[in-house]
C-alpha cells in the first residue's frame, strides 16, 4: 500500500488524519519535532489503528533531516503537510518566528519533494484567508477574495498558497489540493487522541471544556454587540475526525484522479454556522455540564461571522461533515475526561 508522509502528525489534526489513512491501509511516516505535541499521541493512533505509524523526530525547516527521511521511505506517494505554528496572538509577538517555521518549513519540503520526485501535496490552509466575507459572500465559496491578513500566522498561510501555486506553475507534475479549515473541534471518540492547548486555551472549544472541568473559573464570551442574531461571533465548528477523512478523500483523488486540475482549493466545513452563545448552550445539553460564562468586551481581531459554503467539497470530493454537533461536543468532553482522570 502506498505510504503517505504526514508533517505535524502528532498534532491535533494530523493526529486523526493519521488515524483515518493508516484505517484505509495507507501507510503513514509522521514527522515532527514536538514543538506543540507529545510523543505520546503515537501510541494512541496506534491503540487505535492496531499498528504504529512509522516516526521521526525532525524539524521540517531541515534539508537534510527530510532528505533522509524521503530516503528511508522510497514509497512516499504524497505529503499532507500540517506542520506550522498555529497561535495568532503569538504570532503577532513574534512574526519572525512565524515566517520561519511555517514558510521555511513548506519551502524546505517543496525542494526535498522536487529532489525525490515526490508530486503529490496536501496542504493545511485556514479559513482566515477570507477574513470577514462581504454579507453577499456568506457563507464563503472558494471563489471569495482572499483579504489581507490579520496576523502573520494568517499571512504564512496566504504566502503558503501563493509558494504552492508558484512552484506548481513551474513544475507541471506537482499536484497540490490545499484544504482550507473553517473551526475543527472535538476528539476521537476513543477519546485516545485529540485536541491538547499549551497554556491557558485561546480556542473557544478547548476553554469550554476546561471550565467544565473546573480548571477554568469562567469561560470570557468575547462581545455581545456584533451584527449576529444574538450578538455573539459567529463560525463553521467541523468535527476532526470528518475533517481528517477528507485529507483521505483528497489523498485519494490525487492518486487515483486524472481529469483534476493542477491545484485544487477546497473548503472543509459543515455550511452551518453557529454563534458563540450557541455552542455554549449545545455543550451543555450535550454533556449536561453548565459552563459559567460571562459577557466582556470584544476581542480584537476576531471576525464577526463566517461559515462555509462547502458545496464543491461536497461534489467533487465526495465529502461531507454530518456528524451532529451534541455528538461532536460530547467527544470533546469525553476527551476532557481522559486526560484530567475525570469519571
Ligand atoms: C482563530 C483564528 C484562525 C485560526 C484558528 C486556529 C482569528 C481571527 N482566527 O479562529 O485564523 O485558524 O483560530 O486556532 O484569530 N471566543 C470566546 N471566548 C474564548 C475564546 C473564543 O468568546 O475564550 C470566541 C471568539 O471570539 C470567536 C469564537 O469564540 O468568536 C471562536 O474563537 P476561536 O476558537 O479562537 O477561533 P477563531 O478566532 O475563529
Amino acid at each position: 500500500m502506498a505510504r503517505i508522509l504526514v508533517t505535524g502528525g502528532t498534532g491535533y489534526i494530523g493526529s486523526h488524519t493519521t488515524v483515518e489513512l493508516m484505517q484505509q491501509g495507507y501507510d503513514v511516516t509522521i514527522v515532527d519535532n514536538l514543538s506543540n505535541s507529545s510523543i505520546d499521541v503515537i501510541d494512541g493512533i496506534a491503540a487505535i489503528v492496531g499498528r504504529r505509524p512509522e516516526f521521526a523526530n525532525i524539524d521540517c525547516g531541515n534539508f537534510v533531516d527530510l532528505d533522509n527521511v524521503f530516503k528511508t521511505y522510497p514509497d512516499i506517494v504524497g505529503v499532507i503537510h500540517f506542520a506550522a505554528s498555529k497561535a495568532v496572538g503569538e504570532s503577532v509577538e513574534k512574526p519572525l518566528l512565524y515566517y520561519r517555521n511555517n514558510i521555511g518549513s513548506l519551502v524546505t519540503l517543496l525542494e526535498v519533494m522536487a529532489e525525490h520526485d515526490v508530486s503529490n501535496i496536501v496542504f493545511s490552509s485556514s479559513c482566515t484567508v477570507y477574513g470577514q466575507p462581504d454579507a453577499n459572500h456568506l457563507p464563503v465559496d472558494e471563489t471569495a477574495p482572499i483579504q489581507k491578513a490579520l496576523s502573520p500566522y494568517g499571512n504564512t498561510k496566504q504566502i503558503n498558497e501563493e509558494i504552492i501555486c508558484d512552484q506548481a506553475h513551474a513544475n507541471k507534475s506537482l499536484h497540490a489540493t490545499i484544504l482550507r479549515y473553517f473551526n475543527p473541534i472535538g476528539a476521537h471518540p476513543s477519546a485516545l487522541i485529540g485536541e491538547l492547548p499549551n497554556g491557558v486555551p485561546q480556542n473557544l472549544l478547548p476553554f469550554i471544556t476546561q471550565t467544565a472541568a473546573g480548571l477554568r473559573q469562567e469561560l470570557k464570551v468575547f462581545g455581545n454587540d456584533y451584527n449576529t442574531p444574538d450578538g455573539s461571533c459567529i463560525r463553521d465548528y467541523i468535527y476532526v475526525v470528518d475533517l481528517a477523512k477528507a485529507h483521505v478523500k483528497a489523498v485519494e483523488r490525487m492518486l487515483n484522479c486524472n481529469e483534476r486540475e493542477q491545484v485544487e482549493i477546497f473548503n472543509l466545513g459543515t455550511g452551518n454556522g453557529l454563534s458563540v452563545l450557541t455552542l455554549i448552550n449545545e455543550f451543555e445539553a450535550a454533556t449536561g455540564v453548565k459552563i459559567p460564562y460571562s459577557i466582556v468586551g470584544r476581542r480584537e481581531g476576531d471576525i464577526e461571522q463566517v461559515w462555509a459554503e462547502p458545496k464543491k467539497a461536497n461534489t467533487v470530493l465526495g465529502w461531507k461533515a454530518d456528524t451532529p454537533i451534541r455528538e461532536v461536543l460530547a467527544s470533546a468532553w469525553k476527551w476532557e475526561k481522559h486526560i484530567r482522570n475525570i469519571k
